[in-house]
């Protein structure tokens, strides 16, 4: 089903160490890799392995990564047609720490290109689509794309809140789907998903569904009819690495709610396809869980 999300695209430049270095130490990387990243990217990057025809729309600068990065969406067959270019920009560079002994990432991410806004939405044929799914990031301008998208009420919206950001709350009534990271809800005060899921609730549209992922403890949700599911994590025997779990987790969400299943079952899906990523390097070959 076709499908648009909008975020961001980066230059993701990852080293792998042994352990993950202290402050002020001087260690030597065991390999690097060069790959395109970006939150809304990724998830569209596993929707488009899934069958789905996937659409990304954000800013690209005009230098050679923002070349690479194109590339790298084509080959995964995200259509780029909404991209705008910022000629005079720089690429958003992430500086990746991957701790082989532990599979996590440490990400440092530079950014200064300008964002996406509600004007360069207005250049995105809706039509044909069925889903668009947000980055939580350029918060002013958000409600304007939002408010275009009601008059298209056969597309389901999502939105990813990851970080606090300021006046971010604004737009959770305006959502289908919402998925609240770990941070935000410890931004929030809440130790507990459930907890967080059951207060946010009353900001959130009666009929939305709220998803919390929970890491290596798997994820919550808050279903329409406001009944709370959990599934647990599907770890691998050996975590090669935890970089864009999160991003394949979303897409397992949006996924298993386009192929009409509840969220209990849509959570489980998700938590399995973000259990196998952890396992390899990459996005690649993902498709096969999604129906195991
Ligand atoms: C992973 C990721 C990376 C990117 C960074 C941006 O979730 O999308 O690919 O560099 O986060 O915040």
């Amino acid at each position: 089903m076709p499908l648009l999300a909008i975020g961001v695209a980066t230059l993701d430049i990852v080293n792998l160490v042994d352990v993950y270095p202290k402050e002020d130490e001087k260690v030597r990387a065991i390999a690097q890799s060069v790959r395109r990243g970006g939150n809304a990217a990724n998830t569209l990057a596993v929707l488009s392995q899934l069958g789905h025809e996937c659409y990304w729309a954000g800013v690209l600068a005009g230098d050679s990564a923002s070349r690479f990065i194109r590339e790298e969406l084509d080959s995964s067959g995200i259509d780029c047609r909404y991209a705008v270019i910022q000629s005079s920009g720089q690429s958003p560079t992430s500086y990746i720490t991957l701790s082989k002994a532990t599979g996590s990432r440490t990400i440092v991410h530079h950014r200064q290109l300008r964002e996406f806004t509600a004007a360069d939405f207005l250049t995105v044929d809706l039509e044909p689509l069925s889903w668009v799914h947000f980055e939580g990031r350029n918060i002013p301008e958000l409600p304007g794309m939002f408010a275009r998208l009601v008059k298209f009420p056969a597309i389901r919206t999502s939105l990813e809140v990851e970080k606090p950001r300021e006046g971010i709350e604004r737009l959770f009534p305006l959502a289908d789907l919402l998925f609240f990271s770990r941070d935000y809800v410890h931004s929030r005060g809440f130790d507990v998903a459930e907890a967080f899921l059951r207060q946010v609730r009353q900001e959130c549209r009666g009929d939305a569904i709220l998803v919390c992922p929970w890491g290596e403890q798997g994820a919550y949700a808050s279903g329409s009819v406001g009944q709370l599911c959990y599934s647990p994590a599907y770890s691998p025997d050996r975590v090669i690495e935890t970089l864009g779990a999160g991003d394949v987790f979303n897409a397992g969400v949006i996924d298993g709610l386009l192929h009409g299943l509840g969220i209990d079952k849509a959570l489980e899906r998700a938590c399995r396809l973000a259990g196998r990523k952890c396992g390899q390097e990459g996005f690649d070959n993902l498709a096969g869980v999604a129906h195991e």
